[in-house]
């Protein structure tokens, strides 16, 4: 090459790169609207930003990523937990853990109802977000179940009802292993479901049993679907009469994957 050659390299090569720099750039500008749904957020959801930074979340936790990591990563909290589960819990973080059995703790912030459900707004915006999988490995909260990178889900290599049913058990969405351990006596946010059959024949003699089963499966099946019907007995698993669990399965798991939901906790022993 000729030192002219060099030169027209040189300038060609970074010209062009610095065009695809810069179209790259605008386009993922033009992306961020849609793929953080910016038409969602509600007068709420920028209240509950302000409590976000008002009480420092961001020293223990982080959204996408971004924070400190001393706390879980909360950017799909709202989708793992439920609205009605955070709401007792950011009243009083210290019912759901002990300092010695997890070694660290969220203090009692002291937010009001209003800040609750607005941080709760926020949190469900965030959950919303389409983060392309970021950030790849998120802290997560105690016993959660592995994120699943998007649009992928542990396939069963079979058609047997109870191997898809542990699977979709494990994946997130519906994420119930994060709440669910299926080792005996480990309780995460909800009961173990160990023994499934045997805590399903106990809750169905109980006195207190109000509900429309007349056998394990169906009691299990009720349970996923409308989960306040019957509450398993535990200082955190109700509020108000209500179950902490989300209650719409129902209506966002198809009959078939609530069928092998079923098949697999029958399964259990
Ligand atoms: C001093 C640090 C600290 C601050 C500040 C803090 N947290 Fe936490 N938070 C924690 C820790 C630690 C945990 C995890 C408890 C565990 O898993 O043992 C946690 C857990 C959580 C959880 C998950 C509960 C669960 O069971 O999955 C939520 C939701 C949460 N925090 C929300 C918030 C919000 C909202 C704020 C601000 C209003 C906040 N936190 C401020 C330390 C903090
Ligand atoms: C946010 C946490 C949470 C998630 C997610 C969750 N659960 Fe639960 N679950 C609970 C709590 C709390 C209880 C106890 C209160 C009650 O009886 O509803 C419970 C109770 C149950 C029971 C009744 C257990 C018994 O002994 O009678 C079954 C069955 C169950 N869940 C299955 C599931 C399945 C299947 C999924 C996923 C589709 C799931 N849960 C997702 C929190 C959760």
């Amino acid at each position: 090459m000729t030192k002219r050659q060099t030169r027209l390299f040189f300038f060609i090569s970074t010209g062009l790169f610095v065009l695809v720099f810069l179209g790259l750039t605008v386009d993922t500008t033009k992306q961020v609207a849609s793929l953080t749904h910016s038409d969602t957020i509600t007068p709420q959801v920028k209240a509950g930003d302000h409590v976000w930074h008002k009480y420092n979340c961001i020293n223990c936790h982080t959204l996408l990523g971004e924070g400190a990591y001393y706390a879980p990563d909360l950017t799909k909290i709202a989708k793992q937990r439920g609205a009605a589960y955070l709401t007792q819990f950011l009243k009083d973080p210290s019912r759901f853990y002990s300092e010695e059995r997890d070694r660290r703790l969220m203090p009692t912030l002291g937010l009001s109802n209003q800040e609750i459900s607005d941080v709760i707004a926020f949190l469900g915006w965030v959950s919303n977000i389409d983060n392309q999988g970021w950030p790849p490995r998120p802290i997560l909260v105690s016993g959660s179940a592995a994120p699943q990178p998007v649009g992928e889900r542990p396939v069963a290599a079979s058609t047997d009802p109870v191997a898809l049913g542990e699977a979709l058990f494990r994946s997130s969405p519906p994420g119930c292993s994060g709440c669910h351990s299926i080792a005996p006596d480990v309780r995460i946010v909800g009961p173990s479901l160990a023994n499934m059959k045997q805590l399903a024949e106990e809750a169905l003699k109980s006195p207190k049993y109000g509900g429309e089963a007349k056998d394990v499966e169906a009691y299990i099946r009720e349970s996923i679907v409308n989960p306040s019907i019957y509450i398993v007995p535990g200082p955190t698993y109700s509020a108000g009469g209500m179950s902490l669990m989300p209650d719409d399965f129902g209506k966002t798991l198809t009959d078939k994957q609530i069928n092998d939901l079923v098949a697999y906790l029958m399964s259990l022993e």
